[in-house]
C-alpha cells in the first residue's frame, strides 16, 4: 500500500512560531500562561499543560504573576495593554501576518480612514484585528453588506488572514462602486489555500484520505469536508490510536494531509501506524 503526504500537510508558519515560542517558554520554568488554547491542537494544548503551561481565559485569571503567551492569531489590544499594566512578561505569538491587519488598521484610523475587514466578526482573530480600529470600523463578509453600511468619504479594507481572495474582491469592488477614496491592503495569507488546493488534489489519486487534526479545528474540518465530497471513503483523526485497519481493505493508496496546527509528531505517528497496518497485511 502506497502512502502519500500532501507537502504542505501540518503547522503553517505562524503556528510552528508560536509553538516553539510557547514550549521555549515551558521550558524556561515559571508560571506561564496563554491566553486560550495556545493552538487548536488539543495533543499540543495537552504537551504545554505537562510541562506546566496553563490555559486562561483572560489576564484577570492570572493572580501573582508570570509568563503570559498571546497565540497566533493574536488578540484584542485591551488585553495585551491589560498583560502589560499586570507587569506580565509577555511571549506575543501572533502570527506577524495577523500583526499586520492590525498594524494597517491602527494605521488607517489614524489617517482617518473607516476601515473595513473582510472577515467573519465572531473569530476572536478578527476581533482582534478590529481591536486596533481608534476610528469606525466594520467586519462584512461580502459587497452585499458593503452596500449597507452608512456613507464613507475614505474607506479603508483589510481582510481576515483565512479569508478567500474572492471575497476580498468583491468587498473592494462594492467599495470603488460607492465613490470616494478605498485603499486596499491584501492582509490574506496562502497557507490555507495553498493546503486546500494540494489536499484536493491528493484527493482526486487515492483510494483513501486520512485528515489528521483537532476536531476542533476549523481548517482541519474543511480540509476533511473537501476530501469527503470527492471521495467518502475520508477519516478525520486527532491521534494514529483512531485509526481502524479495515479502513485500508482493498486499498492500494491512501492520501494523508493534515491541519495547519497539527505537530509533525502526530502526523509521523500516524504514518507509521498506517505502514504497520500494511506490514500485518502482508505478513
Ligand atoms: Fe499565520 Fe497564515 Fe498560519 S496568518 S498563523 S501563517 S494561516
Amino acid at each position: 500500500m502506497e502512502v502519500i503526504l500532501a507537502k504542505h500537510a501540518g503547522f503553517c508558519f505562524g503556528v510552528k512560531r508560536a509553538t516553539h515560542l510557547a514550549f521555549d517558554a515551558a521550558d524556561r520554568g515559571g508560571d506561564t500562561y496563554t491566553l486560550g488554547p495556545i493552538i487548536h491542537s488539543p495533543q499540543v494544548v495537552q504537551r504545554l499543560e505537562e510541562m506546566g503551561v496553563k490555559s486562561v481565559d483572560s489576564v484577570e485569571d492570572v493572580k501573582n504573576g508570570g509568563t503570559i503567551i498571546i497565540r497566533s492569531h493574536g488578540v484584542a489590544s485591551s488585553e495585551l495593554e491589560a498583560a502589560v499594566q499586570a507587569e506580565l512578561e509577555v511571549v506575543d505569538a501572533t502570527c506577524p501576518f495577523v500583526k499586520k491587519a492590525q498594524e494597517h488598521v491602527a494605521t488607517l484610523s489614524k489617517e482617518g480612514y473607516d476601515v473595513i475587514v473582510v472577515g467573519d466578526a465572531v473569530h476572536p482573530e478578527v476581533q482582534g484585528i478590529v481591536s486596533y480600529a481608534t476610528g469606525r470600523v466594520y467586519v462584512v463578509s461580502s459587497g452585499k453588506e458593503v452596500d449597507r453600511l452608512p456613507r464613507m468619504a475614505k474607506m479603508g479594507v483589510v481582510a481576515q488572514t483565512t479569508q478567500s481572495f474572492e471575497h476580498l474582491n468583491d468587498v473592494v469592488a462594492a467599495c470603488l462602486a460607492r465613490g470616494g477614496e478605498t485603499r486596499v491592503y491584501n492582509t490574506i495569507c496562502d497557507a490555507t489555500a495553498v493546503r486546500q488546493c494540494e489536499t484536493k488534489k491528493l484527493a482526486g489519486e487515492v483510494d483513501c484520505m486520512v485528515v489528521i487534526g483537532g476536531f476542533n479545528s476549523a481548517n482541519t474540518k474543511r480540509l476533511a469536508q473537501i476530501c469527503r465530497e470527492l471521495l467518502p471513503r475520508t477519516h478525520h483523526i486527532e491521534t494514529a490510536g483512531q485509526i481502524d485497519p479495515a479502513w485500508f481493505e482493498g486499498v492500494n493508496r491512501v492520501g494523508v494531509t493534515a491541519g495547519a496546527s497539527t505537530p509533525k509528531w502526530l502526523i509521523d505517528e500516524v504514518i507509521a501506524r498506517i505502514s504497520a497496518i500494511d506490514q500485518d497485511k502482508i505478513g
